[in-house]
């Protein structure tokens, strides 16, 4: 028997069905509140409002548990590669070693974009923002794959275009790179794994082979793994909202990206980095920088903490905490703003600002000093966040077009704009 809320609305008792997740998440299903009340529910920023039903990842946040279709992203961590994890956040299942490998053939043959594609990076100049050129080629990738532009994938169209949308966005992470630098793009390599590929293609020079330390190739992997879906975070959302009006995948990832773009979101690994620099630079005591991310009069957040859904520490903070040793000691390197970060960790994490708002370190707290040890530069930081997050983009696109009572998303709101009032004539305005 499906449990039920009650509310009394001017007088009248309504009685509301609940929906209780695989994993106990109660939700009251309002669907008929409007017809049977006239009201709507306010709730800024969808701060606990269930946009959809999803099968594909699990985020306790009290609890700091992420599951991507079950499994826990400790164990994904340890133990899988970024190109089995996209797989199974598209498809559902962990895959065979043939379905892996197919799944690596077709994404081998897709990475490299087509030749005309190539004038796209010339009309962009050489300062352009990496996330405004991704934004831009995804819809320029989908001109190329007309067949693509159909919204009801069989699973089939959906392998090939998520090969093509996974190849295609290393091609044109390092292309963007290579451009800006003013250096050769670099064809793809289909001998190397996916992470390998893509730091080849970023870093290779025509007369040097760029070969990546196996601890730095894993260590990129990891990042990607770590970042390949988030339940229904901004750009996701934003994905499934324009993916609602029967719009292609690769428009709905492009407007995923300008959505993770935004400094509260994917661009704070980079945020992340400059506050550490400055931080650095100044010779600002640990003290000092904990004030400040404390003073309400000062517009200075403490940039990879603090996160909507987790009250405890984001699980992939604490992976990639540890990943910064692997990866430094593999370099042989040091690098002061990880100890920085550190020291800024361990203070706020006894502060009762921080502890009374439940404040820890988020995905992006480390990751931007796993990808400084790695090379890649900080104006990528975030392109590096959407190759990672674009299984979790596909994922729910297809999930929410296969839904069959999917509908455009069309929020409502509460006006507070004036009453109707009469035109005035220009002599009396
Ligand atoms: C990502 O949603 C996802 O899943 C996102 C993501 C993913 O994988 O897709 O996990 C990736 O985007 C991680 C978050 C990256 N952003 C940052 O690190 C930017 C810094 N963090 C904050 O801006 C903030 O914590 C947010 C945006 C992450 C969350 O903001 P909320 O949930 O809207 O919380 P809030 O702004 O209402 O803050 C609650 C209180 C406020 O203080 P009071 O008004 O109660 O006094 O906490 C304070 C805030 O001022 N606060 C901070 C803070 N974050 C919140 N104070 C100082 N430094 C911070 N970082």
């Amino acid at each position: 028997m499906s449990e039920t809320v009650k509310a009394t609305i001017e007088g009248k008792e309504i009685a509301f069905p609940v929906i209780v997740g695989t994993e106990n998440e109660k939700a009251i299903d309002i669907a008929k509140l409007r017809a049977e009340t006239g009201y709507i529910t306010y709730d800024d920023g969808y701060k606990n409002t269930a946009a959809c039903r999803s099968k594909i990842t699990f985020i306790d946040g009290e609890q700091g548990i992420l599951q991507y279709r079950g499994y826990p992203i400790e164990q994904l961590a340890e133990k899988s590669n970024f190109l089995e994890t996209a797989y199974l956040v598209i498809f559902g299942e962990l895959p065979t070693k043939a379905e892996l490998a197919h799944f690596r053939e077709l994404i081998a043959e897709h990475t490299p974009i087509h030749h005309n594609m190539r004038h796209h990076f010339e009309g962009f100049p050489a300062s352009a923002p990496p996330m405004a050129i991704l934004a831009a080629m995804f819809n320029a990738v989908s001109c190329y794959s007309s067949h693509l532009l159909e919204v009801d994938y069989d699973r089939e169209t959906l392998l090939e275009a998520s090969a093509k949308l996974l190849g295609k966005t290393s091609t044109i992470a390092a292309y963007t790179h290579k451009k800006a630098s003013g250096r050769p793009f670099c064809h793809s390599n289909p001998t190397l794994d996916y992470s390998a590929n893509f730091l080849h293609m970023m870093f290779s020079e025509p007369y040097k082979e760029y070969l990546g330390h196996p601890d730095v190739v894993r260590a990129l992997d990891l990042i990607l793994v770590l970042h390949a879906d988030h339940e229904q975070n901004c750009s996701t959302s934003t994905v499934r909202m324009v993916g609602s009006s029967r719009v292609n995948l690769f428009a709905s990832v492009s407007a995923g990206v300008a959505a993770l773009w935004g400094p509260l979101h994917g661009g704070a690994n980079l945020a992340v980095i400059q506050q550490l620099e400055r931080i650095h630079s100044a010779g600002m005591t640990i003290d000092q920088v904990i004030d400040k991310a404390k003073d309400k009069n000062s517009d200075f957040r403490l940039m990879g903490f603090g996160h909507r859904i987790y009250k405890n520490f984001d699980p992939r903070a604490k992976i990639l905490k540890t990943a910064c040793d692997r990866v430094l000691d593999a370099l042989k390197r040091k690098d002061p703003l990880l100890d920085i970060a550190r020291a800024i960790e361990e203070r706020a994490l006894e502060d009762s600002y921080f502890v009374d708002r439940k404040l820890y370190p988020n995905v992006d707290f480390y990751s931007g000093i796993v990808m400084r040890a790695i090379g890649i530069p900080l104006d990528m930081f975030t392109v590096m966040f959407a190759m990672g997050r674009m299984p979790g983009w596909i994922a729910n696109w297809q999930e929410m077009r296969q839904d069959p009572k999917s509908v455009i998303n069309r929020p409502r709101q509460v006006y507070e704009g004036h009453t109707k009032r009469d035109y005035l004539a220009m002599d009396k305005r």
